[in-house]
């Protein structure tokens, strides 16, 4: 099953594909988690990625793209994947559907995670992150068990450098002119579904469960 997921910075894009990851055994491929990885290792790709995101700016195609495409081509993904923040742009999109199409392959489903504008600032100035195994935390609403310490792999969890309200602000207006379209785009496809992201996240994911099947 090839999947998805769509929506604002700040959704729950990656809380849930996560889940669905672990549900139905299949790689979360996360181009956000991908730079940051690289940040995190000082690789050029990090670098030059680092300008862009710490300005809530998208990272320009030709660096997302190949990555992309090389990750999904790993044995891993034979089976599927749930794609958590590409593509983001509809020539992304578009490069997506034509490597697919040689392959005689298509995208099952987009799943939209709809959250209004108003509740994303302030869902992210209290989202925390662990930078070694991508998981994520929120101090009110998804706590780890010992603050301020990753339950998965023990390391420290951090305020990601974009999460700052003026750059938040920033990717939303990027958000809204660049990724937004690909609903149209999915919709065209006849792949797009909507779920209400502004749920808990496990009533979130059954939603996304009772689509997938
Ligand atoms: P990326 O890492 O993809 O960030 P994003 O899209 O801005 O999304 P986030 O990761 O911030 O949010 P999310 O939807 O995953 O929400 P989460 O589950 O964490 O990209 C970062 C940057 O990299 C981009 O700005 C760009 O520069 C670059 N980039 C990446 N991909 C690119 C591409 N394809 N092309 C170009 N540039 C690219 O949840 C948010 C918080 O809310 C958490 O604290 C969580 O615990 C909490 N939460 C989740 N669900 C719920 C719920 N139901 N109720 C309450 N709280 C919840
Ligand atoms: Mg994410």
């Amino acid at each position: 099953m090839k999947i998805i997921m769509l929506g604002a910075p700040g959704a729950g894009k990656g809380t849930q594909a996560k889940m669905i990851a672990e549900r139905y055994q299949i790689p979360h491929v996360s181009t956000g988690d991908i730079f940051r990885a690289n940040i995190k290792n000082g690789t050029e790709l990090g670098k030059q990625a680092k300008e862009y995101m710490d300005k809530g700016l998208l990272v320009p195609d030709e660096l997302t793209v190949k990555i992309l495409l090389d990750r999904v081509a790993q044995p891993d993904c034979k089976n599927g994947y749930v794609l958590d923040g590409f593509p983001r742009t509809i020539p992304q999109a578009e490069v997506l559907d034509e490597a697919l199409t040689k392959l005689n392959e298509s995208i099952d489903y987009a799943v939209n995670v709809e959250v209004p504008d108003e509740n994303i600032v302030k869902r992210m100035s209290g989202r925390r992150a662990c930078l070694k195994c991508g998981a994520t935390y929120h101090i009110e609403h998804i706590p780890p068990k010992q603050e301020g310490i990753c339950d998965t792999c023990g390391s420290e969890l951090v305020l990601r450098d974009d999460d700052k309200p003026e750059t938040v602000q920033n990717r939303l207006k990027v958000y809204h002119e660049q990724t937004q379209p690909l609903i149209d785009f999915y919709t065209g496809k006849g792949v797009l579904k909507t779920v209400d992201g502004t749920q808990p996240m496990e009533k979130v994911f059954e939603d996304i469960t009772s689509i997938l099947g």
